[in-house]
């Protein structure tokens, strides 16, 4: 069984989060970050996982790329999605939502919200002044749903 984990990321919690679900899988598992490196030939992959981080309500376009370029053959095959971010409820729904084409989400066998971090320090500027004003948080908080990392893993397994 050999699974591919495509991710996007900006601050590492999207790879941190992989990285994790990649240790609670059965078979061969193997890594890729999709801003650093693109993924020819998906055929060797029984499974592909896909996931990203959200800013501002958008996953990394490197995510949305992939799927779109492999959207039919993403269609014939086990798929797992996640998104990072810190949004909760319907809002963090509603992001899944507007991320993944609607036949991907229903096609998955496991859909979930790993949660996310904020990490300060390796903000910018704005980015600092946009989490101040729309999430009211000014220092680093982490909220991985480490039991969502287990339970893709459980639902591809
Ligand atoms: C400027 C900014 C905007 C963000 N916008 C959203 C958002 O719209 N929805 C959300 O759920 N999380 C949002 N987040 C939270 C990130 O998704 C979260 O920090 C995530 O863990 C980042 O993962 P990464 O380190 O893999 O990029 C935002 C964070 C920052 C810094």
């Amino acid at each position: 069984m050999n699974t591919l984990i495509a991710y996007g990321t900006k601050y590492g919690c999207a790879q941190k989060c992989a990285m994790e679900l990649a240790k609670e899988l059965n078979g061969n598992v193997e890594l890729v970050n999709l801003k650093e490196k693109g993924i020819g030939d998906l055929s060797r992959y029984d499974r592909v996982i896909i996931g990203g981080s959200v800013y501002i309500g958008k996953i990394q376009k490197e995510v949305t790329e992939f799927i779109s370029a492999n959207l039919d053959v993403l269609l014939k095959k086990e798929v797992g999605l996640f998104i990072c971010g810190m949004q909760e409820g319907d809002m963090m729904e509603k992001e899944i939502a507007d991320n993944f084409p609607a036949e991907l989400i229903n096609k998955a066998k496991s859909v979930m919200n790993f949660g996310g971090e904020f990490n300060f320090k390796k903000m910018n500027f704005m980015e600092k002044v946009i989490v101040k004003k729309i999430s009211k948080v000014s220092s680093d908080k982490s909220d991985i749903h480490h039991e969502n990392i287990k339970k893709l893993a459980m639902d591809l397994n």
